[in-house]
Parts: C-alpha cells; structure tokens; sequence
C-alpha cells in the first residue's frame, strides 16, 4: 500500500469524528488519546462491511458467511502477528484489551508458577491493569509485590531497578509508555536485565499499536500485551502474546464453547493454542476493525510521523510551561505524547470543564494510577494525550484557553 507519509492536514481528513462540533459550535479538538485514539474511516467501512458482508460466528458454521468471518478473524491474527514479529500466529490470543490479557497471565501463569518469597518487580507509574491482577497473584501466593521508583523527573530508574533484580525475581512487568506521564521505557534494556536474573519479561504494550512498530520477538518477551482501542482500532478488543512453551504449560482462563476438543458431563479435553485461550463467542466485529487498523498503520510512514509526535510533545511542554500557575507534574526526557499538569487553586475536573466547553476534549482524575497518585501527593490531574491527526494550532489554542482559565480564576 501506498505510505501516507507525514502530512497531517492529510491525515485528519482519514478521521470524519474530527469534523464533529460541540453545543457550542465550536470544533473538536480531541486532547484523550491516552484513553482511546479516534478511528479512521477505513475501521469503520471495515466494520461496517463485516456486518454487511461477512457477519456469522466463527469456527462453527459450514456455511459461506461463517467461512468469510473465519477468514477475516484468521487474517486478523495474521497480520498482527507480522506487525509486531510474532513468528507463530497461534501465540496471538485475542482478549477484550490489555487489561483481560494480564488477568489472564496472572490467574493462568503467575498463581500457578510462583511460590512464597517469589518476586514479581513492577514499576510506580502503573496503569491499575499492571498492578491489581498482581496483587491477587500475591495475596494467594505468598509471593512480594516490588515496586521500582522512577527518577524524579518521570523516566525509568534502571539503577533502582538492578538494585532489585535478584534470583527471587520471577516477573518484570513493565508498560512501553506509561499512561499518565507518558513516559517511554527502556524496554530492550529492562528485557535483558529481567532475563538475566531468571525472570520472565512481561510487556504491558497497551499503547503500542498506535506507534512506530515495536518487534516483540527481538524484544524477547515472554508477554504482550496490546489494546486496540489506542492505536486507531475498535474499543473492547487486544491480544495477549506469550511465546508458545508457556502458552502449552498454562491451564485455559475459563471454560465453555469453542475450546473444547471432546466433553462429557464428567471431563473435557481442549483444543490447542490459540483456540484453548478463546473461549465462547468472540469479538468478531472488533477483529473485523482490528483488520481495517492494521491495514491503515501499514500505511503510515513512521519515521516522518514519529518526528510530528516528537515535534508535537516538545512544542507542547514549551508552551505549557510559559504559563504562569500551571505546573507539568513529572517532565520525563524519553516520554511520549502524554503530559499531565496542575493549575494552582483550579481542580483538574474543572479545567477539564471549561476546556470541553471550547471543543477541547481531555481527561481529569486518577487516571486508574491511583498509587501513583497517592506518592505524589495528588488526588487528580488534567491529561492532555496527543494522537498523529494533532496539530500545533490545537496545542497553541489549548494553551490560550488554559491562560484565560488562569486568570480568570
Ligand atoms: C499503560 C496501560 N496499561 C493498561 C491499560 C488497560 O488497557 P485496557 O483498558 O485496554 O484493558 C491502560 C489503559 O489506559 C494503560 O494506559
């Protein structure tokens, strides 16, 4: 397919939500990519020609439709395989997101594997998807939860991090970019360090498809995990990795149709990956979108708009930092499109209002990172998270709205 290159007046034209205008006429400016990006209109004709075309459920039917949604959910696996170099398709389990997938590692591998004593390492800017699936993990086994302190601007503490390795360590779990700072992790480096110590190396990669292609197979993780909803496809939708002699060694999450081989009322076998991992009737309008994203990210030229989002985070924190009263919290040197900030005497919830009410659209509060919060001494902030189609106008507009907030409250 052709490369769209980076021109980003031509990019938003792929996204008619852009297009949309609040009660009070004024246009979109969509600031919370960092929940969920916006889709474009190939996802959406893709979704839209599934229902029209293609819909049955899967692995059932011996008709046409069920053929045609086979295909689609197979080629769906496929091509996220080879986006992220995933060598063997059958170790990509589709899930509801990227949450799903690290309940799935923590009931199905860590409950199972880990004993008192045993160390599983995360970091403190957690998303709560990477810290409460553990914790359970830990109350049930007897092994330690050990968190590693970031710097004090925001970036990855590798010092810290080595001073915790030991041979006790039997999980690292760690995200690429984290959700409230946005800031980048080492990941090849904290891959290494983690094997090295014996561990296993979980990625909690739920905002990586919206980026340049991470390659999960150099990376040498033994997890991933992927939301689709954050990189321009379908909400409700991920999938977790796992390289395949830990997938074969882990029971199923649940139980029920399309995993069985033979049942009786007494026993059941299981079908092999990835089909042992999927049960019930899955999410084949989201595979279906799923297929339109990929099939669009193929199309960027990342290098060109690698450099938009880089330009577009500095020229962010420049700006944000000119105006008096508002403080970026953390200002991590190797981060993504994600900045959190505070206003003095204003709430985050309250920003967050008037900002709507000029079409900009941003996220206040926790950010299910509340421990993250509670070390910060903070209960909430306002998260500006910046997807490909934002512009530097937008940015400057936001940044004037925040000046008139500060002064005129
Ligand atoms: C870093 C990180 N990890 C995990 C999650 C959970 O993803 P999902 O809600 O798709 O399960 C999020 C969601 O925002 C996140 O930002």
């Amino acid at each position: 397919m052709h490369k769209i290159g980076f021109d980003v007046q031509g990019f938003r034209k792929n996204f008619p939500i852009l297009e949309e205008k609040n009660s009070r006429a004024k246009q979109l400016v969509y600031f919370d990519n960092g929940a969920s990006t916006q889709k474009p209109q190939c996802v959406i004709d893709a979704i839209t020609d599934f229902l029209s075309h293609k819909n049955a459920n899967v692995h059932r039917g011996i008709h046409f439709l069920s053929e045609r949604a086979d295909s689609i959910y197979e080629t769906t696996r496929a091509e996220l395989a080879a986006y992220f170099n995933i060598t063997d398709k059958s170790n990509v389990i589709f899930t509801a997101g990227t949450t799903n997938g690290l309940n799935i590692i923590a009931k199905c591998y860590a409950q199972e594997t880990l004993q008192a004593n045993d160390e599983i390492i995360i970091s403190d800017q957690e998303h709560h998807a990477n810290i409460i699936p553990w914790q359970q993990v830990v109350k049930l086994t007897g092994a330690k939860l050990c968190v590693c302190r970031s710097t004090s601007r925001g970036d990855f503490n590798l010092d810290n991090f080595k001073s915790m390795l030991s041979t006790r360590t039997k999980i690292v779990s760690v995200p690429y970019i984290t959700n409230v700072f946005g800031a980048r992790y080492p990941i090849e480096i904290i891959s290494e360090l983690a094997h090295k110590a014996g561990a296993v190396f979980v990625l909690d990669g739920a905002h990586c498809l919206g980026h340049k292609p991470i390659d999960v197979t150099a990376l040498n993780c033994d997890f991933f995990l992927c939301s689709c909803n954050k990189g321009y496809g379908p909400t409700g939708l991920g999938f977790m990795y796992a390289k395949g002699h830990i997938l074969q060694q882990m029971k199923p999450y649940e139980f029920g149709g399309n995993m069985i081989l033979n049942a009786t009322f007494d026993d059941a076998s299981f079908k092999d990956i990835p089909d042992k991992f999927e049960t019930g009737t899955p999410n084949t309008i989201g595979v279906a979108g799923a297929l339109g994203a990929i099939e669009f990210l193929k199309s960027i030229d990342f290098e060109a708009a690698s450099k938009h989002a880089t330009d577009l985070v500095t020229f962010a924190v420049e700006e944000l930092t000119k105006i008096d009263g508002v403080d970026l919290v953390l200002n991590p040197t190797n981060r993504a499109g994600v900045i959190s900030l505070v206003m003095k005497g204003v709430h985050p919830h309250d920003i967050a209002t008037i900002l709507d009410t000029e079409g900009i659209a941003t996220r206040s509060g926790h950010h299910c990172a509340q421990p993250l919060m509670k070390l910060l001494n903070l209960s909430s902030t306002l998260r500006l998270s910046f997807g490909l189609y934002n512009t530097f106008e937008e940015i400057a507009f936001c940044c004037d709205v925040l000046k008139s907030i500060r002064s005129i409250l």
